[in-house]
C-alpha cells in the first residue's frame, strides 16, 4: 500500500525560514518535522511518494539518510500542481486503496484506525477531521452523525462553515477517486475534488480522533508546537548536542552547536542549529535561523531571524521578520498551492 506525502509546498507562511528549506524539513524539537509524519505510516504502508518539486533534492537526501524499511518513490513536479494535481502526478504509482497525507501535521492520529473505519463505511474516501475555532484557516466539514460527509468547503468565511470539523490533512482513497482529477493541472483535492466525489458517490467519510493535532502552517503555530511538544514531555527546555549557554532559558529550543552569551535571556523561543546569540540580549517568542548571529544588546520580540543573517548591536525588533539576502529564484510573491482562487 502507499502513502503519498505532499510536501511540494513552498510553505510561504514561514518565511523567511522557507527560503532555505522546504517546509517539511523544518526542525520540531531539533527533528525535521516529515520524520513525525513518516512515524506514523501502518505496517501496511511499503511505499512512500514524495509529492515534491520546491527543495525537492533536500527532502530526497534527508530520506535516504533514515534507511527506511520503505520503497521511497521522489515524484518531482514539473511545476506545482496543487494538492490535486500531484497526487493525480503519482497514479503510475499507485496500485488500489492510498493514503495522502499533509506535510505540515503533528498529530496523535492512528492511521490503522482510519483504515478499519474506511473499510467498516465501504467509503471512497476518509478524510480525519479534528475541532477548531478558527475554521476559516481550513477546509470545513458537513458531517452526520456516522462520519459520512454531505458538503466541504475549504476556507470558508465564518458564518459559511457547515462546522467546526476541519479537514485534518490525511486521507484514505480508493483509487476510483483518480478518475475526477484531470492530468497535469493545477487542482486543488480540498476545492474541485472532494465536493464532487460527495455528490457523486455519497461515501466520502470523516474520522474525528482525540489527542492532539496542529499544523505547522505559521511561524505562531510554529513556535506554539514547541510549547506544547516542551510541555507534552515535560521539559523546560530542549537542547541539542554541543551547546554553549551561558545565559538563560525558559521554555526554549536550541539546537545542536548553539551559543549563547552571557546575561542573555531566552523565552519561548527557537534557536536552529549552528545559530550565536551574544551577550546581554532578551528573546521572546523568537525563531533564530541556522547560522544566524544576534548581536550583543538585542532586545528582540517575535523576531524571525533568516539562516545567515547577522543583526547588528543594539536593537529593539518587534513583530519583525528579517531577511536581507536574495530571495531564491521562483519562490512565489504571494501563497499559491493550496488556495487556487482564494
Ligand atoms: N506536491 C505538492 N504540490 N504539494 C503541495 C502543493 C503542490 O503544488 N501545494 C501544497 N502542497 C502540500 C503542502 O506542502 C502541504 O503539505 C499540503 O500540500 C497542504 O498544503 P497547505 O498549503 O499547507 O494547505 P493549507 O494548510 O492551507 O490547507 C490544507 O491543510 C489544512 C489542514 O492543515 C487543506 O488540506 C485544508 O483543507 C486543511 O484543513
Ligand atoms: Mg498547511
Amino acid at each position: 500500500m502507499e502513502a503519498i506525502i505532499l510536501a511540494g509546498g513552498f510553505g510561504t507562511r514561514l518565511r523567511p525560514l522557507t527560503y532555505t528549506r522546504a517546509k517539511s524539513l523544518l526542525p520540531i524539537m531539533n527533528t525535521p518535522m516529515i520524520t513525525y509524519l513518516l512515524d506514523m505510516l501502518p505496517k501496511e504502508v511499503d511505499t512512500v511518494i514524495l509529492a515534491v518539486n520546491y527543495r525537492k533534492n533536500q527532502i530526497e537526501s534527508y530520506l535516504q539518510s533514515l534507511n527506511l524499511d520503505k520503497k521511497i518513490i521522489v515524484n518531482d513536479e514539473p511545476e506545482p500542481l496543487g494538492t490535486g494535481g500531484a497526487v493525480k502526478f503519482a497514479e503510475k504509482h499507485l496500485s488500489d486503496r492510498f493514503f495522502v497525507l499533509n506535510s505540515d501535521i503533528i498529530c496523535s492520529l492512528d492511521l490503522t484506525k482510519i483504515m478499519k473505519f474506511h473499510g467498516k463505511m465501504d467509503a471512497v474516501g476518509t478524510i480525519s477531521l479534528w475541532p477548531v475555532d478558527n475554521v476559516s484557516e481550513f477546509g470545513v466539514a458537513d458531517v452526520k452523525d456516522d462520519g459520512n460527509i454531505t458538503g466541504f468547503v475549504e476556507k470558508p468565511k465564518p458564518e459559511n462553515a457547515p462546522s467546526n470539523l476541519i479537514n485534518a490533512g490525511a486521507y484514505l482513497l480508493e483509487s476510483k477517486v483518480l478518475d475526477y482529477i484531470e492530468t497535469g493541472k493545477l487542482i486543488s483535492m480540498e476545492k474541485e475534488i472532494f465536493p464532487q466525489i460527495i455528490n457523486d458517490t455519497h461515501r466520502f467519510y470523516g474520522y474525528q480522533f482525540k489527542g492532539h493535532w496542529m499544523d505547522i502552517g505559521r511561524i505562531t503555530s510554529y513556535l506554539k508546537i514547541h510549547e506544547f511538544l516542551l510541555d507534552k514531555q515535560n521539559k523546560k527546555n530542549h537542547i541539542g548536542l554541543k551547546c554553549d549557554n551561558q545565559g538563560t532559558l525558559e521554555k526554549s529550543v536550541l539546537g545542536k552547536n548553539v551559543q549563547i552569551g552571557k546575561n542573555t535571556k531566552i523565552k519561548h523561543s527557537i534557536i536552529l542549529d549552528h545559530a550565536t546569540i551574544e551577550d546581554h540580549c532578551q528573546l521572546d517568542h523568537c525563531v533564530i535561523g541556522e547560522h544566524a548571529t544576534v548581536s550583543n544588546h538585542n532586545d528582540l520580540d517575535y523576531v524571525v531571524l533568516g539562516d545567515n543573517e547577522v543583526l547588528s548591536e543594539q536593537n529593539n525588533k518587534e513583530n519583525e521578520i528579517i531577511w536581507t539576502q536574495p530571495v531564491p529564484e521562483g519562490y512565489p510573491k504571494k501563497q499559491i498551492g493550496n488556495v487556487i482562487g482564494g
